[in-house]
């Protein structure tokens, strides 16, 4: 809480320029942060990983047989979103390489599959990881079975133990299927002078499934489970990084504790609990606040609502975002709820425009359905009199934000905002209900 006779909001300036208002911002830029702000983003790895010192340990324990030149078994990390994972692993990896008597033995391949995803250019990238010299290296254009055979060269030519770590796997599998896995999981009777290990990491507890048998059984000797954070877990997590990024006394009372309840309650995701840290943070400083206050905190949780929110449009199919942009249009015109009927001439005329060939009235409502389950739209039943019964919908997303985001598919380009006077006559004689400044 605030405490009397400090005020949390420092004087704005009264400047209207451009550059007093830069100004202004420079002034209080530091007034909240130590220094590097860097510190509550992802990608930033923590000294110390409270509450998965006993994650951590296993995963060293599995490791330590490379240490003697004996062979570790695989090992597959399971756990829900946020609960770090990728960051404990990350850890015992720094660890282990920055003892030289250690890292002479063991070289480490981490890849992650959201971007590597298919089996040449894994087998590529674990390929040049070790190649001595650029000469070395595996282009593209081979064949498959050429790569395979430089990189298990290139491997016996290192030596030693190479643990490959699979971030994401599920998403390899999904995308190129287990073949790649197979290879990989009996590569060790080809080699002669290395030893592989593979460490998958997933958030998908069901992703073994679709396995060959063998890969899953070859891949599953170790399993480690991460289990989601709690409340408290989560505070101390925070604390930490607080610790680490913010002046003291800028945090009022209840900010932690509200960001980690948040969290929680949405599966013990610690990335979840430091973006709302780092988004108050930045709602204070809009706001030249001189605290971070539990006000910014709720301001940030609906902020973060509203970035998955568009996030979730961004990814929907084709279709489904040329009728959302309908639904959204015709919303924004009536300013109020709008009936079936209306949603499908608009969508086929938006179809149209774009020279799509409109999908049949059923596709369409099931696409309806599909954006009521996501929570972007609400239908409700409507009685007509004689005229039967209908749909009403309402639109649950901020359409000033939505309608640019499903803009920026090229496939929906040509509806948004003109870029020239002439083509903004055009648009707005085109397209009534859009308001606002051009
Ligand atoms: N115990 C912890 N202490 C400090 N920071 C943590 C801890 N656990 C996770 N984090 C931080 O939370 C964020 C998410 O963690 P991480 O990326 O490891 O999650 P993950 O389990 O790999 O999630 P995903 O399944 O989505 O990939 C990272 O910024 C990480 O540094
Ligand atoms: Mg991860």
């Amino acid at each position: 809480m605030t405490s009397p006779g400090s005020p949390t909001t420092a004087p704005v300036g009264t400047g209207s320029t451009a550059s007093e208002l830069f100004d202004s911002v420079l002034r209080y830029s530091n007034e909240l942060f130590r220094g590097n702000r860097e510190i509550l983003r992802e990608s930033y790895i923590p000294a110390r990983l409270p509450h998965r010192e006993h994650q951590i340990r296993q995963v060293a324990e599995v490791f330590a047989p490379a240490l003697k030149g004996d062979i570790p078994s695989n090992l597959l990390i399971y756990g829900k979103i946020g609960t770090g994972k990728t960051a404990v692993v990350a850890q015992v990896r720094q660890d282990i390489q920055r003892r030289s008597d250690l890292s002479a033995h063991i070289t480490f391949v981490t890849v992650n599959c959201g971007n590597i995803d298919t089996p040449y250019s894994l087998l590529q990238t674990m390929g040049n990881t070790l190649a001595p010299r650029e000469a070395d290296r595996i282009p593209t254009g081979w064949s498959l079975d050429r790569v395979q055979s430089t990189m298990r060269q290139l491997m016996d030519a290192r030596g030693g133990t190479l643990i490959l770590i699979l971030d994401e796997i599920d998403r390899l599998v999904a995308k190129s299927g287990d073949g790649v896995l197979y290879t990989l999981s009996q590569l060790n009777t080809e080699l002669e002078e290395a030893r592989l290990v593979i460490v998958g990491i997933s958030n998908d507890l069901k992703f073994t499934n679709n396995l060959d048998a063998r890969v899953r059984s070859r891949l599953n000797e170790e399993k480690i489970l991460f289990p989601p954070y709690d409340a408290p877990q989560l505070q101390d997590i925070l604390r930490d990084r607080a610790k680490e990024v913010f002046k003291d006394g800028v945090l009022d009372a209840g900010v932690i504790e509200r960001c980690a309840a948040y969290a929680a309650l949405e599966n013990g995701d610690a990335r979840r609990a430091l973006a709302l840290l780092r988004l108050a943070a930045e709602m204070a400083e809009r706001d030249r606040a001189k605290r971070i206050t539990a006000d910014h905190v709720v301001k940030a949780k609906s902020r973060l609502e509203q970035d998955i929110i568009i996030e979730c449009c961004r990814t929907l199919p084709p279709h489904c975002k040329v009728l959302l942009y309908a639904i959204l249009q015709a919303y924004e015109r009536r300013r109020g709820g709008v009936l079936t009927g209306e949603v499908y001439d608009g969508y086929a005329r938006l179809s149209q425009r774009l020279g799509l060939q409109p999908l049949h009235a059923r596709s369409i409502s099931n696409y309806l359905s599909e954006l009521e389950n996501l929570g972007l739209i609400r239908a409700t039943i409507v009685s007509r009199g004689r005229g039967g019964r209908t749909r009403e919908i309402v639109v649950d997303v901020p359409i000033s934000e939505t309608m640019p985001a499903l803009e920026e598919d090229p496939l929906l380009a040509p509806l948004g905002r003109p870029k020239s006077l002439n083509q903004t006559i055009l648009t707005n004689f085109d397209n009534p209900g859009r308001t606002g400044p051009y």
